[in-house]
C-alpha cells in the first residue's frame, strides 16, 4: 500500500534543521496584560506553547532545544507570581512525565538549586533520573538560571577539581550541562537583548527575534525562525 506523507510533513523533511536550539521565551505578562488577565495567566498559556514546541521540534529532528524559563534575575518579581512560576514548574514537571517518557526525551535542568523548594528539585531530579537514557529530544530548562552566575559556578568547580589548566574545551565540561552550543537562538516578544541566557554558549549563535509573544508562538513560527536560519550566511570570522 502506497503511504501518501501530509505535505506539511514533507516540507520538514526537507529542511536542515539545526542541532541546538536555545529559546528566550518571553512576553507572557505581555500576552496577559493585552486580553486583561493576570500575569499568571499568561505563564500558563506560555507552558502550552512550549508544549506544541517540544513536540514539533522533535519531530523536524532537531536534537537539543533549551529553554529559559526562569531567570537569576526572575526572583525581582512580586512573590505572589515568583511563587506561581515556582508551581506551574512542579505541575509542568507531573504533567508531563508521561509524554517526556513516551516521546523518548531527555528532560534537564540547567540552574543553580539554591532558593529552589525541595519538593522541586525533587521533581526535577527524579525526572532527570528516569529519563537519562532516552535517545530522542533532549530538552534542558534553564531554570533559576544565570548565565553568569553558571560560569561562575563552573570557575569554582574548576578551583575545587585543583586542574592546573584550562581551555575553551575542557571549560564547557564544567558548564551545568555539557551540550553542543547552539546554532540557533530566539527571542520571542521583540526585545533585543541576552538578559544573561547562555553567554558562553552564544559565543557563535544565530540570533532569530520575533514581536510574536510566547504564548502565541506555535509550530509554524519554530518552522519560520528555522527557514530564516537557514538562509544565513555563517562565517565564524572567516571569508567566503
Ligand atoms: C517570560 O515572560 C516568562 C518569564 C520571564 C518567567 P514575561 O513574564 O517576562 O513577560 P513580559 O516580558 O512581562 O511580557
Ligand atoms: C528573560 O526574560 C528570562 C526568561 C524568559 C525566563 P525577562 O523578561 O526576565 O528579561 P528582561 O527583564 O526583559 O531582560
Ligand atoms: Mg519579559
Amino acid at each position: 500500500m502506497v503511504q501518501f506523507t501530509k505535505r506539511s510533513e514533507v516540507k520538514i523533511m526537507e529542511m536542515g534543521v539545526p542541532n541546538h536550539v536555545a529559546i528566550i521565551m518571553d512576553g507572557n505578562g505581555r500576552w496577559a496584560k493585552k486580553r486583561g488577565l493576570p500575569r499568571t495567566l499568561g505563564h500558563r498559556e506560555g507552558a502550552a506553547s512550549l508544549r506544541k514546541v517540544i513536540t514539533h521540534a522533535a519531530k523536524m529532528g532537531i536534537k537539543y532545544l533549551t529553554v529559559y524559563a526562569f531567570s537569576t534575575e526572575n526572583w525581582k518579581r512580586s512573590q505572589d507570581e515568583v511563587s506561581a512560576l515556582m508551581f506551574l514548574f512542579k505541575t509542568y514537571i507531573k504533567n508531563e512525565e508521561k509524554n517526556i517518557m513516551k516521546n523518548n526525551i531527555r528532560f534537564m535542568v540547567s540552574g543553580r538549586k539554591d532558593n529552589v523548594s525541595p519538593a522541586l528539585i525533587k521533581a526535577i531530579e527524579n525526572l532527570e533520573e528516569k529519563s537519562k537514557n532516552n535517545t530522542g529530544l533532549t530538552f534542558n530548562i534553564a531554570f533559576n538560571y544565570g548565565g553568569r552566575a553558571e560560569i561562575v559556578d563552573a570557575v569554582n568547580k574548576i578551583i575545587e577539581s585543583g586542574v592546573e589548566s584550562i581551555d575553551e574545551e575542557s571549560f564547557s565540561k564544567y558548564l551545568y550541562n555539557d551540550l553542543p552550543d547552539p546554532e540557533l537562538l530566539i527571542r520571542t516578544s521583540g526585545e533585543l537583548r541576552i538578559s544573561n541566557f547562555l553567554l558562553w554558549q552564544i559565543a557563535y549563535s544565530e540570533i532569530y527575534i520575533t514581536d510574536t509573544l510566547w504564548p502565541d508562538f506555535d509550530e509554524a513560527e519554530l518552522e519560520k525562525a528555522i527557514e530564516n536560519f537557514n538562509k544565513r550566511d555563517r562565517r565564524f570570522g572567516g571569508v567566503k
